[in-house]
């Protein structure tokens, strides 16, 4: 990352001292940053430590004539080679959401032409309120890169997510964001599936399975890494997305084909999503109580779309259609017969039963897997979940490049 600049805006949150460090700790790596304090920001920090610090004039006001005519606040959204919000607030995530330009930090934020990378920082009520959830969305659907928040005690003194990502993670994720550009996998458009999917039964209950989602936000921070445009349609799992993928949450199986379906054409898609094969064949609106008599209720189940399948039979089928087969016997037999069924051209199969420490793939940090693809079957040993992803991508790397020469 050396010789690459950012642009750095300050917003006006507590997490805003942290922002110094950050300032320092790219400087270390070679990376120039310029700055934009919005007012709230120089509550928090000074304009001048920020410009001691950045060695640079630092830019708060959108109606300066002196900047205007040294450098206009485009040309300041078009300066660097990656614009970072740190701390990323409420109010600045909203804007940028709802396409407001009300102050130098938003209108520079709607007219860049680079990517934005977010680290939010917020009280936690805050960071849950459906309205910061919805500009959080609308913001990973755009593009914006996330980083954090942690979760942990905030300077309130209440605890959980919410907190800005440390200065280091964030160079981290600003190293990633650079590396993106120019990978194997550029000009690639990867479709991911992750997690479980819950069937409501009413509105407090439903079926779900004990999948984490762990391995699929693996692939696809790999496959993000690998410069693949990559889009992660995941069911419900506590994980934070990886920094430089677009994340869609649903919750049904439904929910999830339908997502999926709206992202094709893809060159890769991954399914690795732990989807329900069936769900309730009924979802009470209200929830179903006990009777007086005691009857306990029948649960009828109906089966859910097939995923893989419905996108092995596609008419915009994806170039590279990988699948996932999570058996508990028999598992290769079980993964070449899912293979010619759903029309996939590679399946992963892992054998999803505890393994002989007691620890389940599903939730665990690691996986046995076997990768069968047209040609080949391949028995990988145990590792970790992001060295399998790693390995996967690999693949899909070395497949693209035979297949293109
Ligand atoms: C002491 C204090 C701490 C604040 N911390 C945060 C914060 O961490 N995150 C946030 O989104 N807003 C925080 N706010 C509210 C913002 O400063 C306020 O919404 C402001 O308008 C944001 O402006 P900006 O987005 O232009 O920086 C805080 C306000 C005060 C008074």
């Amino acid at each position: 990352m050396r010789g690459k600049s950012v642009l750095l805006i300050i917003g006006g949150g507590i997490a805003a001292y942290k922002s110094l460090d950050l300032i320092r700790r790219l400087a270390e790596r070679g990376v120039k940053t310029r700055a934009i304090l919005t007012r709230a920001g120089a509550e928090f920090v000074t304009p001048l430590s920020v410009a001691a610090l950045t060695g640079e004039k630092v830019y708060s006001d959108l109606f300066s004539l002196t900047d205007e005519s040294e450098m206009g606040h485009i040309e300041l959204s078009r300066s660097a080679d990656l614009v970072v919000v740190a701390p990323a607030t409420a109010d600045l995530m909203g804007k940028l959401a709802g396409g407001l330009a009300s102050d130098l930090a938003s209108t520079t934020l709607l007219a860049t032409d680079k990517r934005i990378l977010m680290a939010p920082a917020m009280n936690v009520r805050m960071w849950q309120s459906p309205s910061v959830r919805r500009s959080a969305e609308t913001l990973a659907r755009d593009g914006v890169l996330f980083v954090g928040p942690n979760e942990g005690e905030m300077a309130c003194g209440e605890f959980g997510p919410g907190r800005m990502a440390e200065p280091l993670e964030i160079v981290a994720a600003v190293e990633q964001a650079f590396k993106v550009r120019g990978g194997p996998l550029d000009g690639f458009k990867a479709l991911v599936t992750a997690g479980p999917t819950q069937e409501p039964l009413d509105p407090v209950r439903f079926i779900a399975n004990r999948s984490s989602g762990k391995q699929g936000y693996a692939i696809a921070d790999a496959l993000a890494a690998a410069g693949a445009d990559t889009v992660l349609v995941s069911g419900p799992v506590d994980i934070a997305a990886p920094s430089h993928v677009r994340l869609v949450k649903v919750t049904t199986a439904r929910d999830m084909l339908a997502a999926c379906e709206a992202e094709l054409p893809a060159d890769i898609a991954v399914m690795s999503a732990a989807v329900a094969d069936w769900r309730p064949d009924i979802a009470a609106d209200s929830k179903i109580k006990k009777d007086a008599d005691h009857r306990i209720p029948a649960l009828r189940l109906v089966e859910n779309p097939d995923i893989l399948a419905t996108l092995g039979h596609h008419k915009k089928r994806p170039r590279l259609l990988v699948g996932f087969a999570a058996e508990t016997d028999d598992v290769l037999a079980h993964a070449v017969a899912k293979q010619k069924r759903k029309n996939a051209d590679w399946i992963v199969a892992n054998d999803v039963s505890a393994n002989g420490s007691g620890e389940s793939v599903m939730g665990g940090e690691r996986n046995q897997v076997h990768l069968i693809t047209a040609t080949a079957q391949e028995s990988w040993p145990d590792m970790k979940k992001a060295e399998v992803a790693r390995r996967l991508v690999q693949h899909i790397t070395q497949h693209f490049r035979e297949t293109s020469s």
